[in-house]
């Protein structure tokens, strides 16, 4: 199936790296002619370090080079099976380029964007066949990075998800199902991560070191959450939690902060600045942590109560399902352990009993427990 890609931005040339890689001809679309020369160089060069680590064959690089075809017509895409946007996160831009792709595509052709933020029913709503139109949401960089969320807008038809799943597999990723509500699975459930670590630092509980000390070595994350904030950048992180806030009415769970919105007011958007919450320039002195057991068990504790909370609540709306909740959690973000596994290990009660706790303290909705997780404590006291 030959596949188009619109958009050769970061998102756009991994993906299109993944399909030439795993056989499919692709036509990689871009308005900027810079674009697309930085896309084409980056998946060449990227290939031929494959190649000399001898993961890649250098007949297996003349070959995917073969199959991969820039360009900036739009009617080069005519004969796809499939045509995948990355282009900017902008709804009117999307719908307007799906518009345009369906007058020169087949009726057959299936037809998905990348979207992290943006709402797929909306975007389908400007389809003139949005029956064959769905999210498939890639994270960066998508050659390295397994995790594909399959996302069925409302229009989508029956059974398209199931067989977009099977595709998205045959290219070596691991695809999971999720329903179309604001940050999808991965980026509803780690929001907690930042959110509740951000809390902890402005209330002077811990500062940032310590908070990341906590987490990465008693909670056993990959980073600290003031450490991946800077990574990520602050106006990627930042703005990710400030839509998924404002599309969930405002939900006070998910409520940015204003420590985080100061340094992106600053310009102090993370390493690729030389500065975030952290300072990266060369020589710069190294925060220490204060290695204090109690503090970092209740750290721990509370950011993963909430995590586990964000979790329960997403498998009681349907959100996904329990497996595919627990894949996206430690494949998208390489969480230590599936978030409700370890509800299991901590047991319900106690993790109840740290939200309940916080609730008491702040009589804030931001700490309310999530219904399934009251049940899942319940039904633990039960078995005793
Ligand atoms: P980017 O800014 O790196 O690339 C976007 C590209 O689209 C640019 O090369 C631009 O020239 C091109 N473009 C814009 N409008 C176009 C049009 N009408 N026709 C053709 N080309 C057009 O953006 P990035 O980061 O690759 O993101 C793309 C999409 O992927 C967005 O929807 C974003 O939300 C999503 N996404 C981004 C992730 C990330 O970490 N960067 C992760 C997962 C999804």
């Amino acid at each position: 199936m030959t596949i188009g890609i619109i958009g050769a931005g970061a998102m756009g040339a991994g993906i299109a790296q993944v399909l030439a890689g795993a056989g499919h001809p692709v036509r990689l679309l871009d308005q900027s002619a810079d674009a697309l020369a930085r896309a084409t160089a980056g998946i060449a060069a990227n290939w031929q370090r494959l190649s000399e680590k001898d993961k890649l064959s250098t007949a297996d690089v003349a070959a995917a080079t073969a199959r991969l075809h820039p360009t900036s017509a739009l009617a080069d895409l005519a004969d796809c099976g499939l045509v995948l946007e990355a282009v900017v996160e902008d709804l009117a831009v999307k719908q307007a380029l799906f518009r345009q792709v369906e007058g020169v595509v087949s009726a057959d052709c299936w037809l998905a964007s990348n979207t992290s933020s943006l709402s797929l029913t909306a975007i389908a709503a400007a389809c003139q066949w949005p029956a064959r139109f769905l999210g498939i949401h890639f994270f960066n960089p998508a050659p390295l990075m397994r995790l594909v969320e399959v996302v069925p807008a409302a229009q989508t038809r029956p059974g398209l998800a199931d067989e977009a799943r099977a595709l998205v597999a045959s290219w070596g990723k691991l695809p999971v199902l999720a329903q179309d509500t604001p940050g999808f699975i991965v980026n509803r459930v780690a929001r907690p991560y930042y959110g509740e670590s951000l809390r902890i630092l402005e209330e002077g509980m811990a500062d940032m070191a310590t908070i990341d000390w906590a987490l990465t070595t008693r909670g056993g994350f990959r980073m600290g959450p003031f450490a991946l904030m800077d990574f990520i950048g602050h106006d990627v992180n930042y703005r990710v939690t400030e839509a998924i806030w404002t599309a969930f009415y405002y939900d006070p769970r998910y409520r940015p902060s204003l420590t985080q919105k100061r340094l992106l007011d600053a310009g102090y958007l993370g390493r690729k600045t030389g500065r975030g919450f952290y300072d990266y320039a060369p020589g710069a002195p190294v925060p220490a942590p204060i290695e204090d057991n109690d503090l970092a068990d209740n750290i721990v504790r509370r950011v993963v109560a909430m995590l586990i909370n964000e979790a329960a609540e997403a498998l009681l709306l349907g959100v996904a399902t329990r497996d595919d909740l627990e894949t996206a959690m430690t494949t998208g973000v390489n969480y230590p352990k599936g978030l409700l596994a370890w509800a299991d290990e901590l047991g319900p009660t106690a993790v109840l009993a740290t939200l309940d706790e916080l609730f008491a303290d702040y009589h804030e909705e931001r700490y309310r427990a999530s219904p399934l997780l009251r049940r899942m404590a319940r039904a633990s006291q039960r078995f005793f």
